[in-house]
């Protein structure tokens, strides 16, 4: 076996990632161990500690194949395939993600302007919080269509939705089909007319598993799932490892241009609502996410959508002001 990065898909990937914290030490360990990247390049204020992060790496690195290297000014980010921004502050105990937005909005005026100067071409993937408000933020700073500026948003609930009923139904999360959509925050919704488990809707499955289907256990479930960051962060300080794992199951669907659909907050008009990002099924390949998936919803979801959007968007602009 050769020691030289061997490239994703027979071409050189490079993904940057701004902010070497949790979020973004741990995603650049979950894309060298996924193979996607050829290059990883780490860029963070404390150039230092990124440097220390980017070593370690690239001793993992060598059984992944990828360069790892640090970088101190955004010229970096030059034919970078994707720029993922993870810098900002975290939340605390007791803090809601919309109560860091004056700090890291100022970061996203500073930062995303220098990205899309040196890498016009590129896709940006944006995890710090709140990342609907900073989704719309990098969207309006960069310059991009819409299709290149995509929040990690309801993913990462999705994910958690799937593993709660899972986790109740005793069945494998990739047999559950279920989606929460909306905002990437408290106001998130979970589709529950379309959550299906084996092709059949949650009712009729109960039907046909010969159980009740049990409503006040289905608002727990949506109740752990907005609530789960809240108790991690309560627990251990933070989130990283979910967030991470998320990030590279965006980035999986552009490197391959497979079409994949995911849940990702995308810059649009819901609900009569925008223009705002919020987080709806996207087709997601290498122009980004591209398209999107439009749900039937029923009256009640509708409005929840837009009671979602007009939350986010009442943060838009108050952060301007
Ligand atoms: C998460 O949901 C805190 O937004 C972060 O894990």
């Amino acid at each position: 076996m050769s020691h030289e990065p061997s490239p994703a898909n027979g071409k050189s990937i490079k993904i940057v990632i701004v902010g070497a914290g949790s979020v973004g030490v741990t995603t650049a360990y979950a894309l060298l161990l996924s193979g996607l990247a050829s290059e990883l390049v780490l860029i963070d204020i404390d150039e230092n500690r990124a440097r220390g992060e980017a070593t370690d790496l690239s001793h993992a690195a060598h059984f992944a194949h990828a360069r790892v290297r640090v970088a101190s000014d955004y010229s970096a980010c030059e034919g970078a395939t994707a720029v993922i921004i993870t810098a900002g502050v975290n939340q605390k105990p007791g803090q809601t993600r919309m109560d860091l937005v004056k700090t890291n909005y100022g970061l996203f005026e500073a930062v995303v302007p220098q990205i899309a100067k040196h890498a016009p071409d590129t896709i940006l993937i944006v995890a710090t919080n709140p990342v609907d408000v900073l989704t719309h933020a990098a969207y309006e700073l960069s310059g991009f269509p819409k299709e290149r500026v995509i929040g990690s948003g309801t993913a990462m609930d999705t994910t958690r939705f799937r593993h709660e009923l899972g986790l109740y139904y005793g069945v494998n999360p990739r047999n559950v089909h279920a989606v929460i959509i909306g905002e990437h925050g408290d106001s998130q919704l979970p589709v529950w007319s379309l959550a299906s488990i084996a092709g059949m809707r949650l009712r009729d499955y109960c039907v046909q598993a010969g159980r009740e289907y049990d409503e006040k256990a289905m608002d727990d479930v949506a109740q752990r799932t907005r609530g789960a960051a809240y108790e991690i962060i309560q627990r251990k300080g933070k989130t990283n490892y979910g967030v991470a794992s998320v990030l590279v199951s965006i980035l999986e669907p552009i490197v391959k241009d497979s079409d994949a659909i995911v849940t990702v907050s995308r810059v649009g008009t819901y609900e009569g609502v925008g223009p705002v990002a919020l987080s709806m099924p996207c087709k997601l390949n290498r122009e980004g996410a591209h398209q999107d998936v439009p749900l039937l919803l029923n009256e009640v979801e509708k409005e929840g959508v837009k009671a979602s959007a007009l939350g986010i968007r009442e943060v838009i602009l108050s952060v301007k002001k």
